[in-house]
């Protein structure tokens, strides 16, 4: 079976109890936290930063952190996210005036570097870059908001990156970004996605009182997964 990360994306997350939401879904088996970095500018939403990776780092946060900037320019925010923990950092080619030296960049700081895909960015940014990339990150929404729906044409591009990372031989994570949830999580799957974010899918379905929160959500994925 395929290694499969579910990387809830803290973007649906309560803000407000963020360090404890985080340890929550960590400790009913999530394996990554997916980090959304928006600045009002690329995307048209803002939330968070270096600071706050630092935060969750300082609470005991010790699970890898997939730091996804959308965010123009990248290259002078990525210093600051290696510093305050990041595992992953994944950007969009088009907020970048040159590709190749922001992967060097983030590889440079010690951190793994992945391109981001929008739904009708083409997989040819890829050609000259594939040794320089750990992961791979298709939107399956256009970014900017949480609760959107899947776009289902991203089953193909799925296939797609699956064929060129395949091919290229390297240990190259394939991400699945927007719309996730339990009745769909299968069939992204078997066009080869192997890490799921979920937003609204994870923190949306959970109910407030309950201290186990998470369990059921997360079990369901794995269930979906393992069919
Ligand atoms: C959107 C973000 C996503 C978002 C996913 O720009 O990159 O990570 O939080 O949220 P859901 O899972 O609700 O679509
Ligand atoms: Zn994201």
């Amino acid at each position: 079976m395929a290694d499969y990360l579910i990387a809830p994306s803290i973007l649906s997350a309560d803000f407000a109890r963020l360090g404890d939401e985080v340890k929550k879904v960590l400790d009913s088996g999530a394996d990554i936290v997916h980090f959304d970095v928006m600045d009002n500018h690329y995307v048209p939403n803002l939330t968070i930063g270096p600071l706050v990776c630092q935060a969750l780092r300082d609470y005991g946060i010790t699970a890898p952190v997939d730091v996804h900037l959308m965010v123009k320019p990248v290259d002078r925010i990525i210093p600051d996210f290696a510093a305050a923990g990041a595992t992953y950092i994944t950007f969009h080619p088009e907020a970048s005036e040159h590709v190749d030296r922001t992967l060097q960049l983030i590889h440079d700081e010690g951190c793994k570097a992945g391109l981001v895909f929008n739904p009708a960015t083409p997989l040819s940014y890829l050609d000259y870059v594939m040794d320089k990339v750990d992961m791979i990150l298709l939107m399956s929404v256009n970014p900017g908001f949480g609760g959107q729906s899947f776009i289902p044409a991203t089953l193909d591009k799925l296939r797609e990156a699956r064929k060129r990372i395949d091919a290229s031989g390297r240990d190259i994570r394939l991400e699945i970004d927007g719309g996730v949830k339990a009745d769909n999580i299968r069939e992204i799957a078997e066009a080869g996605a192997d890490t799921f974010v979920a937003g609204s899918g994870i923190f949306g379905k959970a109910e407030a009182s309950d201290p186990n929160k998470y369990d059921s959500i997360l079990e369901t994925f794995r269930a979906e997964l393992a069919k």
